[in-house]
């Protein structure tokens, strides 16, 4: 799953394999239309923030766009993100082209992830791999990724066909986003599955719709504040009793 800060990262660590800060904060968090505007500098500030939370996940980064333009730039910055963030590997969107410079981080050994399918750093929306040529090549983008050495494969809005098939062919374990069911693992934007982007594409189930719970709790919050009713005397730090000229005071 993902996060970009520790409190919810604490709480995935119980649970999931895995934590990715992604590039979604940018439409998430920094509500922009696309992950384009989002750089490595707010990438590594929000993942020093994740890591605080992690003790047993695997903590693994997405390279903004742009980050990873060629092998030297990549090296550049991957290694940046290492050192600064303490983070277990890095996630890249494929190009289909972008299997060397894959290949030249793997070799230095650090561990890579891939993400086929719709990738938003180079591409519009649409369901990839619904006709059998389709289907091919995204095997076919998955295995060179696979053979450049990444650790695993993200499948973002595949064809249930394409999953299955990717997912039975690669030795590498996939992770689906809108793939179906046909994949090793499966990860969502926290954000969406908690109810609290807004963002509810088909493939999200929303668990929960947290605004609900948080505007409630902020609604009452509020009132209890204005009638002061909060604070009452068991949150008073010194044991002051609560003195009845103060409610009337503005
Ligand atoms: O940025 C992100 O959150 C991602 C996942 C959707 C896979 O890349």
């Amino acid at each position: 799953m993902t996060a970009y800060s520790k409190n919810i990262a604490k709480i995935l660590d119980n649970y999931v394999d895995i934590i990715l800060v992604g590039d979604s904060m940018a439409n998430v968090l920094y509500g922009h239309k696309n992950t384009h505007q989002i750089n490595l500098e707010n990438i590594i500030q929000h993942t020093k923030s994740v890591k605080l939370g992690v003790k047993k996940a695997l903590l693994v980064v997405d390279m903004p766009k742009g980050s990873y333009k060629n092998i030297t730039i990549a090296k550049k910055n991957v290694k940046l993100v290492l050192n600064k963030t303490k983070c277990d590997a890095v996630k890249l969107e494929s190009n289909k082209k972008n299997y060397k410079i894959i290949r030249a981080l793997t070799q230095k050994k650090i561990p890579v992830m891939g993400h086929i399918g719709y990738t938003p750093q180079f591409k519009k929306f649409k369901i990839e791999g619904k006709t059998k040529i389709e289907t091919n090549k995204l095997l076919k983008e998955a295995k060179l990724i696979e053979e450049a050495g990444a650790f695993s494969i993200v499948l973002e809005c595949l064809s249930s066909t394409s999953a299955k098939k990717i997912t039975k062919e690669l030795k590498i374990p996939t992770i689906g986003i809108g793939s179906s069911l046909y994949c090793d693992g499966q990860i969502l934007v926290t954000d969406d599955m908690l109810g609290i982007s807004g963002f509810y594409p088909k493939f999200v189930k929303k668990y929960v719709n947290l605004n609900r719970v948080i505007e409630k709790a902020i609604k009452k919050y509020t009132r209890e504040v204005k009638l002061k009713i909060f604070p009452t005397k068991n949150n008073f730090l010194d044991g002051t009793k609560y003195r009845k000229q103060n409610r009337n005071k503005r």
